[in-house]
């Protein structure tokens, strides 16, 4: 084990950086972070800022030097810093797990691969595979293969026909095509994995997308019992298969024809899993510091029906989502990541909503965003 007082490595700065950092200073450890962004939001809470490129490597032999341990708070690192780290260093999560979450090719052929359901899809690489691609179900969605989040880096193809123009479009970067799914709902789910292969899981979060990008995410989900234990039983083949330690995230479809697809995985804490900071015994950061330091995973629990909000740029841009109202509302914990510039999609910052039920918190951003609908 790792006592408190050690100092823990974190490769990127931004939020998921800033939240672990805060989780592991309360458990009375030392961060450092590597962030080549001056700005890096974990840098305020980092007893040191590595304001270099990942791959400088006199900056990252002084960071691996000192630190006990190292973690990822995004998987676009490159893969030479991740082998470099881990070689001197435990890294929690392994490079080959970051190493296909990188790209969506491996990662899609990784879930085929272990027999778990996705979407169809095709590889897109170069023109020859065109013709191959284009058997594939239509509408269909074209996403790069590598850099691509929060809906960035993808294209709609409405048919064959739209295809060589929607590849155009992304630069004829190597990208995976998919058939567009008609959803019933999207829900992910969240585990740590210890240095020991225990597993344990957090309450399924149903999650709300908008443009590509996480809105909101719901607990407890409305899912069957049944449902549910089949993803979380897909999420710990992938983990197992991974060796994997640390917080997972698998997102997952389901299809309006009731088919379970498995979308992807993220390597670390999750936006989705956020509501944990307020509606669980541990959170999701602490059982990052957890899964690192070889402290027993902690209790999952959840403690209050819980609404997770992301606050996008656009707010700051144009009157939308009233800043005093969630800034003074008793059930509302915002969150702001002190990001000083924003820009539409940025994620600025999240609302934790507690409430009674369900409908209460979806009642509640109902009423933040001034809207009528509830649901
Ligand atoms: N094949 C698909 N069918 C239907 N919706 C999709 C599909 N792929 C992506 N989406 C929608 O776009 C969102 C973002 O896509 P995703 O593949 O998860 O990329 P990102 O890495 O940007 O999160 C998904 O959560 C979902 O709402
Ligand atoms: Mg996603």
């Amino acid at each position: 084990m790792i006592p408190p007082g050690a100092t823990l490595g974190v490769l990127g700065g931004g939020q998921l950086g800033l939240m672990f950092a805060l989780a592991a200073r309360r458990l009375g450890y030392d961060v450092w972070v590597f962030d080549p962004d001056p700005h890096a939001p974990a840098a305020e809470a980092a007893a040191r800022h590595f304001c270099s490129p990942f791959t400088a490597e006199t900056a990252l032999a002084e960071f691996c030097a000192d630190v006990a341990a190292i973690t990822v708070e995004r998987e676009q690192i490159p893969l030479s810093t991740l082998v470099y780290c881990a070689e001197r260093r435990p890294l929690r999560p392994g490079p080959e797990a970051l190493r296909i979450a990188q790209d969506r090719r491996l990662e899609k052929g990784f879930f085929r691969d272990l027999g778990l359901a996705t979407a169809p899809f095709a590889l897109l690489e170069r023109t020859a595979d065109l013709p191959a691609a284009m058997q594939i179900p239509f509408p269909a969605i074209l996403k790069t293969a590598q850099d691509g989040y929060d809906g960035k880096g993808q294209v709609a193809v409405g048919s064959a026909a739209d295809l060589a123009r929607a590849w155009q479009e992304l630069g004829q970067r190597p990208a995976l095509l998919e058939a567009r799914v008609a959803l019933r709902q999207e829900f992910s789910v969240l585990l740590a994995r210890s240095g020991e292969g225990l597993a344990v899981f957090y309450p399924i979060a149903e999650n709300r997308h908008r443009q590509g990008i996480l809105d909101l995410s719901i607990v407890p989900c409305e899912l069957s019992e049944e449902r549910q234990e089949q993803a979380r039983r897909a999420a710990l083949r992938i983990a197992e298969a991974l060796q994997y330690v640390g917080v997972l995230a698998v997102e997952f479809f389901l299809s309006a024809d009731d088919e379970l697809l498995v979308n992807e995985m993220a390597p670390r804490p999750h936006n989705s899993g956020h509501y944990t900071l307020d509606a669980c015994v541990q959170s999701q950061f602490d059982q990052q510091v957890r899964a690192l330091t070889d402290l027993p995973l902690g209790d999952t629990r959840l403690l209050s029906p819980a609404l997770m909000l992301n606050l996008l740029g656009e707010l700051w841009q144009e009157p939308g989502l009233d800043w005093h109202a969630w800034l003074c509302h008793p059930q509302v914990k915002p969150y702001l990541y002190g990001k000083s510039e924003a820009w539409p999609g940025r994620k600025m910052g999240h609302l934790n909503i507690l409430a009674e039920s369900r409908m209460a918190a979806l009642r509640t951003v109902a009423e933040l965003r001034g809207s009528e609908e509830v649901d």
